[in-house]
């Protein structure tokens, strides 16, 4: 395979992504193995892993497909063995996989919140356990959680997905100071509004959506892929613990632009001015 990769450092080494076989994993193991990387492709979804794998071997990619329920303890540890056993190391997790479903806390989700512990919290906390003792025996690595916008804003209907994702980032800084001392970095992304394209959109929806972000568009899998290259690259050789939002700008401002802000006589009025009068 071709490598257009941007960081040659990646060339040769093995990534694990969770949940790769479509949306923002598969994104994810693209770009990877953009830059040269193994990439081992895991996910739940035997069917669309089969197809995206094919699609990456039709590509010369050196990719080992996992199907398997990684909410399952015995599953991510039969996910590591198979990868050392093909690769003998890893030296990128990216924890990429999670239940979506948002709820209103008084509508009855009793399934989902067990869901959603188990697969979005358990589920990193013990691929992340497997994969640094793997990486600490190899002198080092780069473990890369992929969070949400939601866990510092809080989404409408947004529970239990947006507890789920600040777990994720305590869990990224907690994880950060263990594991400093044996070479191990650990960071999150937290991606806003992603197009994946996999559906088709509504326009006008998407239209008023991209209005309130100040950087005037959605994001894109390419968008989240970069970031998570460059955490495993050696350009970020010295940033561990951060959670680094990858929105448009979302989460910085205080007030959306766009048709959701108020206009009078033509001029647009910002929630603290119209507390103000
Ligand atoms: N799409 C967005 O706009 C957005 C925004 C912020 C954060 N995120 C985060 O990005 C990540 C990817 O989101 P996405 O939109 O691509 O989702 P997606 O639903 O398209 O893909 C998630 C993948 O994870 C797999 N998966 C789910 N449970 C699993 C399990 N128990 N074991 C193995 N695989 C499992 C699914 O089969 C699926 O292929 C998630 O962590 C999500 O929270 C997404």
């Amino acid at each position: 395979m071709k490598h257009t990769g941007r960081y040659p450092e990646l060339v040769g080494r093995v990534a694990v992504v969770t949940g790769a076989a479509k949306g923002i994993g598969r994104g994810i193991a693209d770009r990877l193995m953009g830059e040269g990387m193994s990439v081992v492709a895991a996910d739940i979804d035997g069917a669309s892993l089969n197809v995206t794998v094919d699609s990456f071997r039709d590509a010369g990619a050196e990719i080992l497909p996992f199907i398997g329920d990684l909410s399952v303890d015995t599953e991510v540890d039969r996910l590591f063995r198979e990868t050392t056993d093909r690769f003998t190391t890893v030296d990128l997790l990216v924890n990429n996989a999670a239940d979506l479903r948002r709820r209103r806390l008084l509508d009855e989700h009793t399934d989902v919140l067990d869901l959603q512990l188990a697969t979005n919290i358990r589920s990193p906390y013990l691929c992340s356990q497997r994969a640094a003792a793997i990486m600490r025996d190899h002198g080092g690595g780069s473990i890369v959680h992929i969070s949400s916008v939601g866990a510092l804003r809080a989404h409408h209907r947004g529970l239990p997905y947006d507890v789920t994702k600040g777990a994720i980032n305590a869990m990224t800084m907690a994880m950060a100071v263990d594991l400093g001392e044996y070479g191990i970095r650990v960071n999150a992304i937290a991606p806003g509004v992603t197009f994946k394209g996999d559906r088709p959109v509504d326009e006008a929806e998407r239209r008023i959506t991209e209005e309130r972000i100040p950087l005037r568009r959605s994001g894109t899998v390419h968008d989240v892929a970069a970031m998570v290259a460059f955490l495993a690259s050696s350009e970020s050789s010295y940033v561990t613990g951060q959670v680094i939002s990858v929105d448009g700008g979302i989460t910085a401002q205080l007030s959306p632009s766009g048709p959701g802000a108020l206009e009078r006589d033509g001029r647009r009025i910002q929630p603290v001015e119209r507390n103000e009068t």
